[in-house]
């Protein structure tokens, strides 16, 4: 049987954790896997979190299992962070396995609903996302997104090859801090393509990994609330590694908007048959510190201020560095790098390139250039400018 199996390729951004470990090199530096970390180049646990998981540990009295669907507490929770008052009634929700279990669980939904379906994805996307897609056998088609020589948002290519999407068609979205880029929609934009939705029937889901790390807790959801208050229907995978910190827990919810609370409550109920078949009960610890931080207002306010202080480290690494390639290449031409919200911004190195900055310099990212702004050394930014420069960027 097994003999049948064939290589995989590996997933390019994991694969970089175990390239980036087993270098020898003392002043390495990775800017690879999306884990957040200090200036220390610690990922410390959220302290709302770990005083959460105090007062859980003192408090539990049972291991038993709890919903299928997931904790309710926690899934009403992340549907106020990620909606605010938007429709509780048509909205279904279910708790996932990370970010990407919600991702999977909702396409696995639609796949239920509709196996003739095609997953429009952006022009680069996270590759998961095509991974997972082709996995549920559904058919895939990219939009362009990205303009390689500005670094911003091509969005009169990405309008124009969402004119041809209608019933039938989901649209992945990246809810703000696009991943690899870092280059977001507007306001403006997101109504725009919520306008198209409406008239032309598509389905937009929106891939939310990242609430917090871009314009702001609020700021960055006004995208997907704009969007969920003018469509009918729409998908959310929301993920709780990045702004809780809960990487290794794996929590995320999976939320689906309905027409009406009847076809939520069939979404709600065929979710609860996905977690069965997928693994049974959800993982509860994680979720569980979720909603004790959520609905406790000074756990809620302490996790909100070390939120808001990542990213607003990562904001000054971005400036930081955007200043230092400015002093070294006598030119603007990496100023993008201040305008790009979130985790990560595209540098625009070539894959030879990217070697040789690993090679020669001992700088880690994903071979497309993706950078973890989280992993910039904030003293050396003067040093990877230099050496971006030295590789001919
Ligand atoms: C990333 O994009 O680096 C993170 O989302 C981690 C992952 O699972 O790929």
């Amino acid at each position: 049987m097994f003999s049948k199996l064939t290589a995989q390729a590996p997933d390019k951004i994991i694969a970089l954790i175990a390239q980036f470990a087993a270098d020898p090199r003392g002043g390495k530096v990775d800017l690879g896997v999306g884990v957040y970390k200090d200036a220390e180049g610690k990922t410390p646990i959220v302290r709302a979190i770990k005083t959460a998981e105090q007062r859980h540990w003192e408090t539990e009295t049972t291991k038993t299992y709890k919903a299928l669907i997931g904790d309710g507490v926690f899934i009403g929770a992340m549907r106020e962070l990620v909606l605010g008052e938007i429709e509780p009634g048509r909205v279904a929700g279910a708790q996932s396995v990370g970010g990407t279990g919600a991702i999977y669980t909702l396409l696995d939904l639609v796949r239920m609903a509709d196996p003739n379906v095609t997953i429009w994805m952006s022009d680069p996307t996270w590759p998961n996302h095509a991974a997972i897609v082709k996995h549920l056998g559904l058919a895939a088609r990219n939009y362009r997104y990205f303009d390689a020589a500005t670094r911003e948002v091509d969005f009169e290519a990405m309008r124009a090859d969402l004119a041809a999407a209608g019933p039938g068609d989901i649209i992945l979205l990246h809810g703000c801090c696009h991943n690899p880029t870092g280059a977001n929609l507007t306001l403006a934009q997101w109504e725009e393509i919520a306008e198209m939705a409406v008239a032309q029937g598509f389905l937009p889901f929106v891939d939310f990994a990242y609430q917090g790390f871009g314009d702001g807790l609020e700021a960055d959801a006004a995208g997907v609330r704009a969007m969920a208050a003018r469509v009918p229907q729409m998908m959310i995978a929301a993920s709780c590694s990045k702004n809780f910190g809960l990487y290794r827990d794996r929590v995320g919810a999976a939320m689906v908007l309905c027409q009406s609370p009847a076809t939520a409550r069939m979404a709600r109920d065929t979710m609860e048959t996905l977690n069965r078949v997928h693994f049974s009960f959800p993982p509860d610890h994680g979720a569980a510190l979720v909603s004790g931080v959520l609905t406790d207002d000074a756990l809620r306010a302490g996790w909100m201020a070390e939120l808001e202080g990542m990213r607003l480290r990562m904001l000054k690494l971005r400036e930081g560095l955007a200043d230092a390639l400015r002093r070294e290449a006598n030119d603007d031409r990496f100023d993008f790098l201040a305008r790009h919200r979130g985790m990560f911004s595209r540098l625009g190195a070539s894959p030879e390139q990217v070697e040789r900055l690993r090679a020669e310099h001992g700088i880690y990212m994903v071979g497309d250039s993706r950078m973890n702004i989280a992993g910039l050394p904030e003293d050396r930014l003067g040093d990877l400018a230099r050496a971006f420069i030295s590789v001919g960027l």
